[in-house]
């Protein structure tokens, strides 16, 4: 029998990147890859990209400039670009760097045993189509082996909201749900695989409309399936669009017992002028009484977000609109941003914000921030959480999971054993994580 060849695959940007390369790992494995945990010893190197902001697409390139000395000893190494760098530079990624002998976009990763084979025979195998096929269906070449006690798992993909400074809708395209039996078989092989939490993932999962036995089904109506899938013990979900926060969602939240407590709920801005320019159509005020209807139905629901600073024309009294929205919301966890300008975007046309000014903002933003997630994480202090552990942590004895809210928990406890879920009182608030005792 031959050698297995090694792969190595390098993952940048949004968990369903990270969904994805598990995908094409697998789909390679069906032509003989193993996974490899470092470039050095790789027969294929593929670096599945995130084109999000300006730094994450150069990254790119910087980490490509150095396989050079790698493909010069080993001229057999074949080196692959995936994701959304692909998507959005195509060919221009094999000009500008000639090493690379593959590009393949997300809604191609299907094709890729076939483009590997093509690059075997020393072509170049780009695609990044849009096909019609369900390409998760056709990549179902899996080993059935063991997993983690987490999962992520993608029911929608692509947006149709284009909001003016994003990317998205252009390099994952429109937007598509899969249908709800594919989605509940694929729940099932995870849980007797030892998965116990699943997070759904799509760029816009809340809008999720997949076929389901009579006719289409919303996300919430998904989520009460999988909520009698025995043996997974937690759900949740990412990312989600305030328009598209409906009724039986939010009813969900107060009544749907596997359905976690944890809400990510993007705003970008508190200012509804930004708002607008942004193509966001919400104003600061009709997410802040869905953020009312939310908490009535689930009162000690964790919030996050997502926001932009430096946004084109956003001037100081708009910041100052952002810091009031957050101290009105105050979010358990939040993800700010400067505003980087994509090439192609309605946005990248407009007057850009002086750039110490945005970073300024940024700084500001993050400070409070960083108060609110502190005092949400303190307060958690004496109350009892159930932690899904994943994994030993740093100290002896030690293990760490992640509570109901999202928050990592450390617990003393040579018994605990990975995938368990137990009890546990918290006794202590740290940096970044709560440690507690089990009960
Ligand atoms: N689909 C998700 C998130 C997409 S990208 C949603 O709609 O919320 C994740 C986050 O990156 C966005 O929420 C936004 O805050 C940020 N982002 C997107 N484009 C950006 C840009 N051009 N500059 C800075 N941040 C950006
Ligand atoms: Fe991008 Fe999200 Fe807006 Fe879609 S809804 S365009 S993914 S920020
Ligand atoms: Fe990045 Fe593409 Fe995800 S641009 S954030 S990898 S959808």
């Amino acid at each position: 029998m031959s050698e297995p060849k090694k792969l190595f695959i390098k993952t940048y940007g949004c968990q369903m990147n990270v969904y994805d390369s598990e995908r094409m790992s697998e789909a390679l494995g069906g032509q003989g890859y193993v996974e490899t945990k470092t470039p050095d010893d790789a027969d294929m190197i593929l670096l599945n990209t995130c084109h999000i902001r300006e730094k994450a697409a150069e990254k790119v390139y910087s980490e490509l400039g150095r396989f050079k000395g790698l493909k010069a000893e080993k001229p057999d190494l074949k080196i692959g670009v995936a994701g959304c760098v692909a998507q959005a530079e195509g060919e221009e990624i094999m000009r500008r760097q000639p090493l690379v002998d593959l590009v393949v976009g997300p809604q191609s990763y299907h094709r890729l045993p076939e483009m590997e084979a093509r690059t075997r025979a020393g072509e170049k195998a780009l695609d990044t189509d849009f096909p019609e096929e369900d390409k998760f269906e056709k990549l179902k070449n899996r080993p059935k082996a063991k997993r983690g006690p987490t999962a992520f798992l993608t029911v929608q993909e692509g947006c149709d909201k284009f909001c003016a400074f994003c990317v998205v809708p252009y390099t994952r395209g429109a937007e598509v749900s899969r249908p709800a039996d594919r989605i509940i078989r694929e729940a099932h092989d995870l849980v007797e695989r030892g998965v116990r939490e699943i997070t759904l993932l799509g760029q816009n999962v809340n809008a999720y409309h997949g076929a389901g036995p009579d006719g289409d089904m919303t996300l919430a109506g998904l989520i009460w399936e999988l909520n009698k899938v025995d043996g997974l013990e937690r759900i949740r979900f990412t990312t989600s669009h305030p328009n598209d926060m409906a009724d039986d969602l939010i009813e969900a939240h107060g009544s749907c017992e596997k359905l976690m407590p944890y809400l990510h709920l993007p705003v970008q801005s508190g200012s509804d002028r930004i708002l607008k320019r942004m193509n966001r159509s919400h104003t600061a005020e009709s997410y802040l009484r869905l953020i009312e209807r939310i908490r009535a139905a689930r009162p000690d629901i964790v919030m996050s977000g997502d926001f932009i600073v430096g946004f084109p024309e956003e001037t100081e009294e708009d910041f100052q609109a952002t810091l009031d929205l957050v101290e009105e919301v105050k979010y358990g966890y939040a993800y700010s941003f400067k505003y980087s300008t994509r090439p192609g975007t309605p946005a990248a046309e407009r007057a850009q914000v002086d750039s110490a000014a945005a970073d300024d903002r940024l700084q500001r933003l993050q400070a409070l921030i960083t108060r609110h997630q502190r005092e949400i994480q303190d307060g958690m202090v004496g109350r009892t959480v159930r932690v899904l552990f994943e994994k030993p942590g740093r100290l002896p004895g030690q293990m760490v999971g992640k509570s109901e809210y999202l928050h990592s928990v450390h617990v003393k406890g040579p018994e605990i054993a990975v995938g368990d879920l137990k009890e546990v009182q918290i006794t202590d608030s740290g940096a970044n994580s709560l440690a507690g005792e089990l009960l």
